[in-house]
């Protein structure tokens, strides 16, 4: 039976809900902001401007205001005073690039940036200050703001090669990344799915490496295809458009041409700068691939240099991005060329010649005056010179690049991979995996505590990258973007010391019905109930706990088997205590309209909410919910990777005791298979069970085998054994092996729900 949702039953619409109001949801807060008194009447007023450079800049306070209904003129003398708004440059106020001062009265406003960015950064907040469109009078309330950048780079990432994005969505990005006062846009140009900038001496990397005959469907793990040819690319036109479109918005762009891996589709193009000479195609699937640039061929640095050189020309900016992550080096093992190339400069393995491939990129980067900057991979086999590291497998690459004096920029995936999950994956269209909540970003500290504080002005900043394999369309680049850039977007702008994040959500929720207004397709994921769930205070019961982020009133509903009638409605007040099968819906209601439906389904069994031990514990990175996770009768969805399943990357034994004994029939626990993510079955787990709870009989020993879903339950079949405590000893893969993703490196464990009957 179908579910009606609650809001169908209440025959109430889902809507977002106004909160308290604040002042105008600046977002980033400023370093220093005032209210002063009185508003200042937008009617009849004229745009002045000191110098003429500053003619763009006004064009768009003009274009702003315009959306209020005002349509001032722009002069290049201030005439003196009167309905005006001021816009010059003061370089010498002691603050940073991008920085500015913006006071309004009643009778007017001036805003005085450090530079012509600082301009554009403070009209960006006068415009987040005008009203929402359609409102009587435009005024915008008096205030005195002093402000500036904490980090210089603020970024946002888009990769265009797994799904094709369209020119005029670029540009709607980078809009949305200039109202957040952002500054730099990571293109991610070329990857084994697709190349998509044209380079004029290599025709054929479009005409052949930007098509593919098919593109995977569903989630990765399930192996489906479509057969539709998919492709696209920017001419070098559109390339110059749209870096020109971010330059008036003081946003650099940086282009990211990937080597040595990540290739496929350069070499579906030309086959010949790989080590086998192929035949290739572009790739249909995610993944990493085996195929790389070969790194003992001249030809391929001729290529490649060719290649940066168009590159260069196009995207002014200092640095070029170099890829240099998920470099498999299987290749590179067998290949004549490339293990020559290592003998005759000395190279004691395939991470020194990766090495050696990126410093003679650099060399060629640097000589054309620019900088590389590449994926934290680059510190494998020797960091280049002068190269400045993205840190995307957590923040260790970031601090050791910082600890050698290189430049750094940090895209943590914990939080800053906007492709991750950002609310209870049952509720979201299904992404890769992983949970940053919005609140989550915001959390994110880019200057890690291990470095000194002269180690920590290497850290440029940070940025949220957007992975495409799931996201097809500009509408869910949106939704997966929107609001966490904004939460990025302060943590990298305003002053550590102000964060607070009840503040900044409240000023979210404000700027949401303006980002509707602007077509933007924001997640409303934030206002989802979350659940917690405990053991209650006797075994064998849980207590689950229904919370809203937003702290809106709670409704729910217990819905018992066989689930054909929904349960009855309640007014959430306390804890609910269940004790056998159910369904627990939770939803907030404000003003009259219910947000989304949190559900949970029970399936309990003599081990659910019982007492559970794992030792070691789990992984702190997969460890939500503790080992109750394991017993607290929720089956891990298989698009609930770190949400339902706990993670170790060593051996465990997990021990329930039962508070009353039991005759045992089966015994078991799940398990997860998602090479892609590093995580790999056990390779055995051992099943005891105790009468005693202190000494246990091997009742058998069971290997991995998955059932028609793909599902892996671990268990074994008893004829009535007693017990009071089961036991299992799971043992790891320990090691990736060769030919997989992340081979060489521990495999994770991931367990889930454990039966007992
Ligand atoms: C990456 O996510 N492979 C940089
Ligand atoms: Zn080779």
């Amino acid at each position: 039976m179908k579910h009606h949702t609650l809001s169908c039953i209440l025959g109430l619409a889902c809507s977002s809900m106004a909160l308290g109001q604040v002042d105008p949801p600046l977002i980033p807060q400023p370093e220093r902001l005032e209210w002063t008194q009185g508003r200042f009447d937008l009617t009849g007023t004229t745009i002045a401007i000191y110098k003429l450079e500053l003619r763009d800049e006004a064009e768009f306070l003009q274009a702003g205001l315009r959306s209020v209904g005002i349509d001032a003129d722009i002069e290049q003398v201030h005439r003196g005073m009167g309905k005006v708004v001021a816009l010059g440059l003061a370089p010498n106020k002691g603050l940073k690039p991008e920085g500015y001062e913006l006071t309004i009265v009643p009778e007017g406003a001036g805003l005085y940036g450090t530079d012509e960015a600082g301009v554009f950064r403070g009209i960006q907040t006068f415009l987040q200050l005008l009203p929402p469109p359609g409102t009587a009078s435009p005024a915008v309330p008096c205030a005195m703001i002093s402000d500036q950048p904490r980090f210089g780079w603020r970024g946002m990432h888009l990769d265009v090669c797994r799904h094709f994005m369209p020119a005029d969505f670029i540009k709607k990005y980078i809009d949305l990344l200039a109202r957040y006062k952002m500054n730099t846009f990571h293109w991610h140009l070329t990857d084994d799915q697709g190349w998509r900038i044209e380079i004029k001496r290599y025709p054929r990397l479009t005409e052949v490496g930007a098509w593919r005959n098919g593109s995977m469907v569903g989630h990765y793990r399930d192996r489906q295809y479509d057969t539709l040819h998919y492709g696209g690319f920017y001419t070098q036109e559109e390339v110059k458009d749209i870096v020109a479109y971010a330059a008036k918005r003081h946003i650099t762009v940086v282009p990211e041409i990937e080597m040595p891996g990540h290739a496929m589709a350069a070499l579906a193009a030309y086959p010949e700068l790989s080590c086998t000479g192929g035949p290739f195609d572009v790739e249909r699937g995610w993944g990493v691939f085996d195929d790389v640039f070969c790194a003992g061929n001249d030809s391929v640095f001729a290529m490649l240099e060719n290649v940066l050189t168009e590159v260069m020309t196009l995207f002014p900016g200092q640095y070029i991005h170099i890829g240099g992550d998920e470099c498999p080096k299987e290749r590179w093992k067998t290949c004549t060329k490339c293990q020559e190339r290592m003998k005759a400069n000395g190279l004691k393995d395939e991470h020194e010649l990766q090495s050696h491939f990126i410093q003679r990129m650099e060399k060629f980067v640097n000589a054309s005056g620019r900088k590389i900057i590449g994926w934290d991979e680059i510190l494998e086999g020797g960091l280049a010179p002068n190269a400045a590291v993205m840190s995307w497998r957590g923040t260790e690459g970031g601090i050791a690049a910082a600890k050698q004096k290189h430049n750094v920029v940090m895209t943590p995936g914990s939080h800053c991979y906007f492709d991750h999950y950002q609310g209870d994956p049952a509720q979201e269209p299904l992404a890769i995996g992983g949970h940053t909540t919005v609140q989550k970003v915001y959390s994110f500290e880019p200057i890690p505590s291990e470095l000194t504080a002269e180690e920590g002005q290497y850290i440029l900043g940070a940025q949220g990258n957007v992975w495409t394999e799931y996201i097809n369309t500009p509408e869910h680049v949106e939704y997966m973007a929107v609001p966490r850039m904004l939460a990025l977007a302060e943590v990298l702008w305003s002053p550590k010391e102000k964060r607070n994040e009840k503040d900044f959500i409240a000023r979210l929720l404000q700027e949401f019905p303006r980002l509707e207004a602007m077509g933007v397709n924001a997640s409303k994921s934030i206002y989802q109930v979350e659940t917690t769930i405990v053991r209650g205070n006797e075994p064998g019961r849980l207590t689950v706990g229904l919370s809203s982020p937003l702290g809106l009133d709670l409704m729910y509903t217990i819905t018992r088997p066989p689930y054909s009638e929904q349960g009855r409605l309640g007014r959430y007040s306390q804890p609910l205590t269940i004790d056998a099968d159910c369904e627990v819906q939770g939803f907030t209601m404000n003003n009259g309209s219910t947000g989304p439906i949190a559900r949970k389904r029970f399936d309990f069994n003599w081990a659910t909410a019982q007492a559970i031990t794992c030792n070691p514990l789990p992984n702190e990175r997969y460890d939500d919910g503790g080992p109750l996770t394991l017993v607290d009768g929720i089956h891990a969805g298989e698009r609930r990777v770190n949400y339902e399943w706990l993670g170790w990357r060593s051996d465990v034994t997990i021990t329930v005791h039962l508070s009353l004994g039991k005759m045992l029939t089966h015994v078991g626990i799940g398990a997860l298979e998602e090479h892609s993510s590093w995580i790999h079955l056990p390779e055995q787990v051992v099943i005891s069970t105790s009468l005693d709870g202190k000494t246990f009989a091997v009742q058998g020993t069971v290997k991995p085998e998955k059932d028609a879903q793909g599902n892996v339950h671990l268990g074994i079949d008893l004829k009535e054994v007693g017990a009071a405590a089961v036991r299992f000893e799971v043992k790891n893969t320990v090691r990736i092996p060769a030919g997989m993703a992340g081979a060489g490196n521990p495999a994770w464990l991931f367990l889930d729900e454990i039966e007992v009957r």
